[in-house]
Formats: structure tokens, C-alpha cells, sequence
């Protein structure tokens, strides 16, 4: 029903078309363990003989050599099967790009859950959180399983379809109302999902992105002020990207860069909107007001 309705209304504004009925579907995004073979019959007898024909006709050492070597393609199997199956993203679904994931696994984060080191040179000098003398509630339970580095995708606790689509609405709704001020078109992180830019950023991110909302999981990425990251990974919202450790790695992600889990609820989705107002405050350096709204506003309805 929803679908339907943001489809008619907002053709001429929504400038990511994605598969809308797809929507309801329940997320299939799973992960495999990458120690894990399973053998059929036929393959159990192929596996067998294959054995005893090599110690038959190689040398013991030599078989024993390729017995221990043989869970390898299996298992790096399994794992490119695991890189697929997060959708698609910043990097090409080929072995090419799961190779490029492989090397840059080396470098990643051990620690996504605790802040950044604050650097002295840091402007705005203080996070919104603080200036606004605000402050975020805890989220309740056990954070989500995360997985993969690009795309880096939410495993469980799907987020709720019709907040997905609230969150759309309110940011497309932002940049309607202030059209100097914002936009939204696709992330220019990931190329893919609907992603609010500023127009005029003092920190310009990527072309001045905010965040993005990704389309299969409901998860979010986006930059925030180390002081306020510091508040969204205490109080449990989101964690660190693992690329997200500056230097030369600066070059794939900012060292702010940080996931936000997908909202379960209204409230969960009022938070969000909160941590996206703090992104908005890192990239524009002032106060961004973003209003949870379900109805698109029409066409030259601004103010
Ligand atoms: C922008 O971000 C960088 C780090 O990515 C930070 O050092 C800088 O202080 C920020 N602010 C401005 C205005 O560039
Ligand atoms: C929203 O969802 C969370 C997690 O499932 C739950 O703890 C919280 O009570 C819910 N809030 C409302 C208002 O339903
Ligand atoms: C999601 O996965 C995490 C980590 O495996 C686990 O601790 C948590 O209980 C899971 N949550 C749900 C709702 O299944
Ligand atoms: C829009 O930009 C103008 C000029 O930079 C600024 O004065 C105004 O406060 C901004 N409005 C919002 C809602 O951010």
C-alpha cells in the first residue's frame, strides 16, 4: 500500500527508482560459516576413491600434502559465496572486487565499537550533541550481526519496511522544502540506495553526502563528528565502518564514516533521525532539522 502510493506521488522527485515490491520481503541476506563443506553420496565416493587412487599412485607425502590443501577452495568458495549474498554495493559482485574485499580485510578495524582517537585539529571543535546539550536514549538489546567491509551490510534484526520508507519520505521531504539547501540522488559512497546531499557542505565528505539508507538491509552510513560518534557507539546505534581508520585508507572511506542500524520502530526511527541531524551538522556546520514524516509533500509545496 505504501509502495504504491510514494511510487504515484513522487515520480518526478525520486531519483532513485528501485524495485519497490521487493520491499515486503523479508531480508535473505545470510552468511554462511566459512568452515563449512558438505558432502553429498556421489561426492562422498568421488572424495574416497580420490583418495585411495592417490595413495596408490603418488607419494604418501605428496597426498598427504593435497589432502590438507583441499578445504582451501572450498573455503574461499564459501567466503565469496558470503560476499555475494550482501547485494550490491560499493564494490563489483566479481571475484575481482571479493579479491580487492580479501586484501583490505588485512587493514580492517578489530575494535569497530569504540570512537576514533580525537585528533586536535577538528573543525567544528565540538560535536552537535554537545552544543545542543542533548543527548541520544540506550538502544535496547544486542546489536545486530554486521558483516562484510564493501558492501558492509546488517545481518539480523531486519529494520520495519514501513520505517524504511518514512525515512525515505522525510529526507525527500527536506529537500523539497529547502531546495537551496538540499538534495537527495544516489550515495556517492556506494552508488547505489537514496542518499540526502548538502548543497553547500563545509565538509564535503562525498559531493557533500549526509548519509544513505541502503534498500536491502534498511541500515545506514553516514559521517559524524567524533564527539558525537563517540555518543551514537556508546549508546549502541550504529558502529564504525572497518575501513574507517584514516591515513591511507582515507582514500576508500572518511576516518567518521560509521554505520547506523536500521530502525525497528517509530521511536527507533525518531533516534535515527536525531543521528542523521548530527551528520547533517558535520557536513553543513549548523543545526539540520529533520521532521519524521510519512506523506510526500507535492510538487511546489515548499515552506
Ligand atoms: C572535515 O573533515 C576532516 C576530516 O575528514 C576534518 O579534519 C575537518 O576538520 C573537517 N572540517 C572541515 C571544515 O573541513
Ligand atoms: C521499539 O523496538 C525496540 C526493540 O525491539 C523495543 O525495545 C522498544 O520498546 C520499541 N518501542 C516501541 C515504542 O514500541
Ligand atoms: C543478531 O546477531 C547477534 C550476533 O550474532 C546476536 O547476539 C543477536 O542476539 C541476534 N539478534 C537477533 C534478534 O537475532
Ligand atoms: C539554508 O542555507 C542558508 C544559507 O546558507 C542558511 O542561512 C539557512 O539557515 C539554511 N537553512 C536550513 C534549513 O538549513
Amino acid at each position: 500500500m505504501e509502495a504504491a502510493q510514494s511510487t504515484t506521488t513522487t515520480t518526478t522527485h525520486v531519483v532513485v527508482q528501485e524495485p519497490e515490491q521487493k520491499l515486503d520481503r523479508s531480508i535473505s541476506l545470510t552468511q554462511q560459516q566459512v568452515i563449512q563443506i558438505t558432502l553429498t553420496g556421489p561426492s562422498l565416493v568421488l572424495t574416497i576413491i580420490s583418495i585411495i587412487i592417490g595413495i596408490q599412485i603418488l607419494q604418501p607425502s605428496l597426498t598427504c600434502t593435497l589432502i590438507a590443501l583441499a578445504p582451501i577452495p572450498w573455503i574461499i568458495h564459501n567466503d565469496y559465496l558470503n560476499f555475494l549474498s550482501l547485494g550490491p554495493g560499493g564494490t563489483p559482485p566479481t571475484f575481482l572486487g571479493y579479491l580487492k574485499i580479501t586484501y583490505l580485510r588485512m587493514f580492517a578495524l578489530s575494535d569497530p565499537y569504540s570512537p576514533a582517537k580525537p585528533t586536535d585539529k577538528i573543525y567544528p571543535a565540538t560535536g552537535c550533541y554537545q552544543r545542543a546539550h542533548s543527548w541520544l536514549p540506550k538502544r535496547n538489546g544486542p546489536r545486530p550481526k554486521i558483516a562484510g567491509i564493501a558492501p558492509q551490510r546488517q545481518i539480523n534484526q531486519s529494520g520495519c519496511p514501513e520505517m524504511y520508507l518514512t525515512l525515505r519520505t522525510s529526507l525527500e521531504n527536506l529537500a523539497k522544502r529547502y531546495p537551496d539547501n538540499f538534495t537527495v540522488g544516489t550515495s556517492c559512497f556506494e552508488k547505489k540506495g537514496l542518499a540526502l546531499f548538502a548543497k553547500d557542505p563545509i565538509n564535503s565528505t562525498c559531493r557533500g553526502e549526509i548519509c544513505h539508507v541502503h534498500h536491502s538491509d534498511r541500515s545506514m552510513h553516514m559521517n559524524l563528528h567524533p564527539d558525537d560518534a563517540k555518543i551514537v557507539l556508546e549508546k549502541g546505534w550504529g558502529e564504525r565502518h572497518p575501513l574507517a581508520r584514516g591515513g591511507w585508507m582515507k582514500a576508500y572511506v572518511p576516518r567518521e564514516f560509521i554505520m547506523i542500524y536500521a530502525p525497528r520502530n517509530r521511536s527507533e526511527l525518531e533516534v535515527v533521525c536525531r543521528i542523521i541531524e548530527a551528520a547533517g551538522f558535520w557536513v553543513v556546520g549548523e543545526r539540520v532539522d529533520i521532521k519524521v514524516e510519512r506523506e510526500p509533500l507535492l510538487d511546489g509545496a515548499a515552506i
